[in-house]
């Protein structure tokens, strides 16, 4: 399976600050944010992986990323000229998919829990279908909105429905199989003049082959789309980092973890970043001395 990373549109909930720089580059605590999504494509067993963004901002993505070998990963770039909608991601990367399944991750969106990398990597691993994932929330009428049978099949999507007809978000992180792009090049634009993810997700509803995965109490999903988002977002991560003294969102570790890069490749990474509390962690795993 292949995943793309979306980090485009204009940020303009956290203008001045993405009036020069691309929001998925904005600092959650101790990492650009696109980092995190990131994380969670390879947690899903992903390695190739394009990252799609505005003409400006992407010369920016592919210095921080470069070609992925580093993290025995591969990317590729392509630019989304204009922003028009979540599903034009399958549009721009049809030909790289190459008929394909493939993932697409939000780049301002961070998920984190336990058992998430096996949930993961089910997910990916499923041959036929779509998979989306739910998350209760305050405030559903800001996101696509799903509502469930008892068995937690699902009933109807809809996207940022003024009267919310369930609290269950969709989050920015959907696994789609080989017929996506096709699908992707059906969906119209919306009155909002966008190729929602939500038309795209409603027919693999419609064929009865949408799979919604339920994010329960012991998961974080957060979106860092305003001040405020950014801010909790940023205080989660250090809370959690400084508590464990583990590490969230971190590419590095997981191509370790994967099995991708050895302790080596693991220690150069650590040694790069030797001056940042970033770095004394990877150095620890890279010496075996952290679980
Ligand atoms: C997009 C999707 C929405 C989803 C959300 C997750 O909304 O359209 O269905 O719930 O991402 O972050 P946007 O952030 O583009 O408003």
């Amino acid at each position: 399976m292949k995943g793309i990373l979306l980090a485009g549109g204009a940020g303009t909930r956290l203008h001045p600050m993405t009036r020069a720089a691309s929001k998925q580059m904005l600092p959650i605590y101790d990492k650009p944010m696109i980092y995190y999504p990131l994380s969670v494509l390879m947690l899903a067993g992903i390695r190739e992986i394009m990252v799609i963004s505005t003409p400006e901002d992407l010369p920016q993505f592919r210095r921080l990323l470069g070609s992925g070998e580093e993290i025995g990963v591969s990317f590729a770039y392509a630019e989304q000229p204009k922003p028009e909608g979540l599903a034009q991601a399958f549009h721009i990367g049809r030909d790289w998919i190459g008929g394909e399944a493939c993932a697409l991750g939000l780049g301002d969106n961070l998920v984190f829990g336990e058992h998430l990398s096996r949930l993961l990597r089910a997910s990916a691993a499923r041959q036929s279908g779509a998979t989306v994932f739910a998350y209760q929330v305050r405030d559903p009428e800001r996101y696509g909105v799903v509502t469930m049978d008892a068995d937690g099949k699902p009933l109807a999507i809809v996207e940022k429905p003024s009267v919310p007809p369930s609290n269950w978000a969709v989050i920015g992180l959907y696994f789609y199989d080989r017929r996506v792009c096709d699908l992707a090049a059906r969906v119209r634009p919306s009155a909002r003049g966008e190729f929602e993810i939500t038309d795209l997700n409603r027919m693999y509803l419609e064929m009865g082959e949408l799979n919604v995965e339920k994010l329960g109490r012991g998961a974080a999903w957060l979106d860092a789309g305003t001040p405020d988002s950014l801010l909790q977002a940023a205080t989660f991560v250090q809370t959690i980092q400084a508590r464990q003294g583990m590490l969230v969102g971190c590419p590095e570790e997981v191509a370790f973890r994967m099995g991708w890069i050895d302790a080596d490749r693991l220690g150069a990474h650590a040694q790069r970043l030797r001056n940042t509390e970033l770095g004394r962690v990877l150095a620890l795993l890279a010496r075996g001395e952290l679980e």
